[in-house]
């Protein structure tokens, strides 16, 4: 039906014949001429419809917006003055002589010409529409580019591409999980995979050695803007190589991609920051390195201090006093600054004291501050010079449990940063390793990763001893502020892996129930093995510019993880439930 596409044409193709079909994206009259522009997913033309055939442009004076046509005709040069710049077939036109009317649209239920303000709920209600805008298009044509790109990439590494189960058991990734009734095992469910972590180091152990799955995976979690209840991994894993070279060659992986489609030049290496630093120096465990501001630790300064906000936690080990200049801070408003407050509380800080400073030539006398009073002389002057304010500074400071202290004013870094403009432009990717193997939950340690990381130390009484202190041999790539991917080296003995799940409190037959296959497996000369995966919407998301992982998925959930356009999730017919053997407990309305 076509030789071209709307969006390929140039005037290589000056005087040539061509077939197009697409949709009436816009319609002009001008008495006795007919303008269209015609669009299909590569893009628009302006299609002309002269008065010399009459019954050719009586029918496209009919032409409405969305119908889909097919017109063949000639290509021809737009005189230079004629010549549209911000249209990429803009130099060229196409003369129609012959215009089949393949279908007729209803007037749109929402436009698709102009970028108008649509709620969300519509665009996704009528996402097929939506879907037709040029932008939208342009992201998911990046999205199969991108995914085209990863693949090449790995395939001329030599993995395999396999696929794993959906109908599976419960992987923990921190999530909680989708179930799906068995109808034939009545009362038993299968799991959907948070990831397919268990079973790519069961590949790993049937010796393929290096494998990959672009792959969904489903978690029932809290949504917000970069994150979906089945979102896409490229699912990673290799045996006999070590996190460095592991590292190495996916962060090359990712150069590659963001030079072919980007023209960007990513750094090689990538700088890396330990857990700690990383929490440290920017309050986040996936630090946007495209703010210079930098939080400070000053708890040896205010140990002996009378206000006791700051030397009961300074004297604590497990506290920190954290500090953050912000340069020309002090023109914020009151309003402004309790805000920030707003900001850190949300993250869990008890308060965020701060200090305004005036003017740094005259001491105690130049700041504005609610703390400055309980500080002493040397106190506040010690403060000033380990922060090298100057006049015109804001300085806040956050005392609390180490995490909280780190991650409020890490908040309150970001927020200003966004306020203040003092994100740069570009790239800055990061890796963030030596994180801790467990951290402390409600009850008892937790992963921070998942339970099949290995530890840094392979001493199973070191381990016991002191698990906290423990280091994992986890990685995580960051790009602005974003997680962007995840992984490490795997347990690839049994009894440390048993040791794993005791110190989290999974008792023998909770763990057997659970992995008794993968502790099995393990017995069966298992290969040291580790991997990662990327989350592929996060990073066409980062990639395309969009706001939400939502603008780079074609069909994607709304917060409440619900779909506008099915309407799932959605009743069942009571015969399937009882087919099921299910029961539902409606609840009272009170
Ligand atoms: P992790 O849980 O870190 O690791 O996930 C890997 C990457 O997947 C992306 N991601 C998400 N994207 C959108 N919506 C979500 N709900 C969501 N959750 C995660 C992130 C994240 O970096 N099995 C391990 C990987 C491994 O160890 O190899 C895993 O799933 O970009
Ligand atoms: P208060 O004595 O509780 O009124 O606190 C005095 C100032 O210290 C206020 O500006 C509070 O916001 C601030 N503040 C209170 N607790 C903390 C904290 N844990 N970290 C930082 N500042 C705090």
């Amino acid at each position: 039906m076509r030789t071209h596409y709307c969006g390929d044409l140039s005037v290589e193709l000056n005087n040539q014949k061509v077939a197009l079909c697409g949709w009436v994206h816009r319609r002009r009259d001008l008495g006795g001429l007919v303008f269209i522009q015609l669009r299909d997913r590569e893009g628009l033309v302006q299609v002309v419809f002269e008065t010399d055939r009459k019954a050719l442009l009586s029918l496209a004076e009919t032409l409405r917006y969305e119908d889909v046509v097919q017109i063949r005709g000639t290509v021809r040069k737009r005189p230079e003055d004629m010549v549209n710049e911000s249209m990429k077939t803009g130099a060229i036109e196409v003369l129609a002589e012959e215009l089949v009317v393949l279908n007729r649209s209803e007037p749109p239920a929402i436009p698709v010409d102009k970028p108008a303000e649509i709620g969300e709920e519509t665009r996704l209600k009528y996402r097929y529409l939506d879907l037709r805008r040029p932008e939208m298009a342009a992201r998911l044509k990046l999205r199969s580019a991108v995914a085209r790109s990863l693949r090449a990439y790995l395939d001329a590494h030599g993995f395999l591409e396999m696929e794993t189960p959906i109908l599976t058991k419960a992987t923990p990734e921190g999530a909680r999980d989708y179930l799906v009734p068995s109808r034939v095992n009545k009362g038993r469910f299968y799991a959907l995979p948070q990831s397919p972590q268990l079973f790519k180091q069961l590949l790993m152990m049937s010796g393929f050695d290096r494998y990959y799955q672009i792959v969904k995976c489903f978690r029932d979690e809290d949504l917000r803007a970069d994150r979906q209840p089945e979102f896409t991994q490229l699912d990673i894993e290799t045996s006999f190589m070590d996190e460095s070279q592991i590292m190495a060659l996916m962060e090359d992986m990712i150069r590659a991609v963001f030079a072919e489609h980007l023209d960007v030049v990513l750094p090689k290496p990538f700088p890396r920051l330990t857990y700690r630093e990383a929490m440290e120096r920017f309050g986040s465990d996936k630090p946007d390195l495209r703010c210079e501001l930098e939080l400070h630790s000053v708890d040896d300064l205010v140990e002996g201090s009378a206000f006791n906000v700051f030397s009961t936690v300074a004297q604590d080990r497990a506290g920190r006093v954290a500090a953050l200049k912000v340069p020309r801070g002090a023109e914020l408003s009151r309003k402004q600054i309790d805000d920030l407050g707003k900001v850190a509380a949300r993250h869990g800080a008890r308060g965020l004291a701060w200090i305004k400073v005036n003017d740094s030539s005259l001491g105690r006398d130049g700041v504005q501050s609610p703390i400055a009073k309980f500080l002493s002389d040397e106190e506040l002057a010690a403060l000033l010079q380990r922060l090298e304010a100057t006049t015109g500074d804001l300085l806040l400071f956050a005392a609390d449990r180490w995490k909280v202290a780190c991650e409020s004013l890490g908040a309150v870094r970001l927020h200003l940063a966004r306020q203040l403009g003092l994100v740069e432009d570009g790239w800055k990717p990061l890796w963030v390793v030596d994180f801790p193997m467990f951290e402390e939950g409600d009850d008892g340690l937790e992963p921070l990763h998942h339970p099949f990381t290995a530890p840094q130390v392979d001493d199973l009484d070191a381990l016991r001893h002191n698990p906290t202190a423990t280091l994992s041999r986890a990685y995580d790539m960051v790009l602005n502020g974003n997680e962007i991917g995840g992984g490490s080296i795997r347990i690839h003995r049994p009894e440390l892996q048993q040791a794993i799940f005791d110190l989290l409190g999974i008792g023998r037959d909770e763990a057997e129930s659970k992995f008794g296959f993968l502790l099995e497996a393990l017995k069966y000369g298992c290969p040291p093995h580790g991997g990662i995966a990327f989350g592929l919407d996060r990073l066409v998301m980062l990639m395309s510019g969009s706001e939400s992982i939502r603008d780079v998925i074609a069909f994607p959930k709304t917060t409440t993880a619900s779909c506008p356009l099915t309407e799932a999730p959605s009743d069942v017919t009571e015969a399937q439930l009882k087919e099921l053997g299910i029961d539902i407990v409606r609840e009272e309305k009170s």
